[in-house]
């Protein structure tokens, strides 16, 4: 008879118990939690404008049930959900040539929340009503196909951020969503896991990029003024593949392109294939709100195909079997297989994870320093008054020169790409463009050779803050 024997010492099952208290700091998100009162001091897009038709759309958004709504003058509004009257839903609401009615009793409220009329009731109750009642609303506005909201105290409102991205004449923006059914944290850590490039969208499943993602490369993090970067620096052959992928503090998020690049073609300052916002709907569920960017310096206007956002954002498309879901997986399932909400204490973060590791100490040290009455750092225009990003990816033919590991002239050659970006940011799109391509055409013609790892700042965007 066969005998079953298992080793001692492995099989650890029942006294490596997991923990089960997640970290409520950085993953809670409703109102007057800490993470939720440092997300409501910046604009977040809450819906797609295509979704908003002539009746309100119910939306939940940071933990709060709200409606979103036009008017017939074209105003738009989005308030509590509930009518301050007896709670009946506005989703069920008329929109009026001026603000919102509730079905139930017919109270009218204007976009600011303003309680116009109180329908039936003596003249002077109205009145009095309408100092004594607002119905909660917050200001909201759109850009682009995408609708954008504050929900922080009134007073605290910032300007609306112009990312660059969100400017360039040159792309084919095309607006979209990407449910997740977690905590939205986990799917923010993905932007700073370059990492997982290679195998969950390259080596596990099928190749769901570019052939060029397999290849391991070697990895770089920046910190700088609410930017958070990560630089993968690959050699395909006699190539080298800088890919971009950027934070902006707290949840915006650009990457290079999905399906432009693989290495084995020169390319010049290509920019990130989406421009997008990783917003949580509660503590449990998330969706990121983007535009896929189309055009020479994007993803191929050849993918700009109703599925091309789909693919662009994790590979695959949304609406899939179970098994194949489980043949080749996408971020969705990588990051929604983690449980509704992580928990940071069962993690075992390793050197590959330090973009992730930043990423949370910095968003701690913002939701503390808010809590005790710091500003939040806010990322800074230019004089075009738009905000340069650097999202994107760039390949430059730079044959090896020697036979020994080029880990550290791989990293070097990142920390000159991105001085070189830094050193424009105040140009015009057009100089910024010109100046940055004939900088990196100088370094190709310099070749690995002029790449000296111990005369390059080890990380010049530390350098730089400090010296501002
Ligand atoms: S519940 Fe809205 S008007 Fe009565
Ligand atoms: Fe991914």
């Amino acid at each position: 008879m066969k005998s079953f024997r298992f080793k001692s010492g492995s099989y650890s099952g029942y006294v490596t118990r997991p923990s089960i208290s997640s970290d409520d700091e950085l993953t809670r998100v409703g109102p007057k939690t800490p993470c939720g009162e440092y997300l409501r001091r910046y604009w977040h897009p809450v819906s797609l404008a295509g979704e908003l038709g002539e009746r309100p759309l119910a939306l939940r958004i940071l933990g709060e049930d709200l409606v979103l709504f036009r008017d017939r003058s074209d105003q738009l509004g989005l308030v509590h959900r509930h009518c301050p009257h007896r709670g009946s839903s506005l989703e069920f609401g008329r929109c009026e040539e001026r603000g919102i009615r509730c079905c139930y009793h017919g109270w009218h409220f204007d976009v600011d929340g303003t309680l116009l009329d109180a329908p039936g009731q003596p003249a002077g109750l109205i009145e009095r009503l309408k100092h004594k009642i607002q119905l909660g609303a917050y200001p909201v506005l759109e850009y682009k196909d995408l609708i954008f909201a504050y929900l922080g105290p009134v007073e605290e409102m910032p300007e609306f951020p112009v990312f660059d991205a969100m400017t360039f004449e040159d792309m084919t923006m095309v607006p979209y969503k990407a449910p997740f059914n977690c905590n939205w944290l986990q799917v923010l850590d993905a932007i700073l896991d370059p990492l997982h490039t290679s195998f969950l969208h390259s080596r596990i499943g099928r190749v769901q990029f570019s052939e060029g993602f397999g290849e391991l490369g070697q990895m770089d993090f920046f910190e700088r003024s609410g930017f958070l970067l990560g630089i993968n620096t690959r050699r395909i052959g006699d190539n080298i593949w800088l890919r971009i992928n950027e934070l902006v503090m707290p949840n915006f998020t650009q990457a290079g392109s999905a399906f432009a690049a693989d290495g084995s073609q020169v390319r010049y300052y290509g920019r990130s294939s989406f421009t997008r916002w990783v917003v949580p709907l509660d503590d449990e569920n998330t969706i990121c709100f983007a535009w896929a960017n189309f055009g020479e310096r994007g993803d191929p206007l050849a993918w700009n195909t109703p599925e091309g956002p789909e693919l662009i954002e994790q590979g695959e498309l949304f609406e899939r079997s179970y098994e194949e879901r489980q043949r080749s997986p996408a971020d969705v399932e990588a990051v929604e297989g983690m449980g509704a909400i992580t928990v940071h204490e069962n993690e075992n973060l390793v050197i590959s994870d330090k973009g992730i590791a930043l990423m949370r100490r910095l968003l701690r040290d913002q939701i503390r320093s808010l809590a005790s009455g710091g500003p939040p750092l806010r990322a800074r225009a230019n004089s075009f008054g738009t905000i340069p990003t650097y999202g994107g990816d760039t390949v430059l033919r730079m044959p090896r020169e020697s036979a020994d590991s080029e880990a550290e002239e791989l990293s070097a050659l990142a920390h000159r790409f991105m001085e070189i970006q830094y050193q424009v940011d105040d140009l015009a799109e057009t100089d910024r463009i010109l100046g940055v391509t004939e900088s990196l055409k100088a370094l190709e013609a310099a070749g690995m050779g002029q790449i000296d790892p111990d005369t390059t700042p080890r990380n010049p965007a530390h350098k730089a803050d400090q010296e501002t």
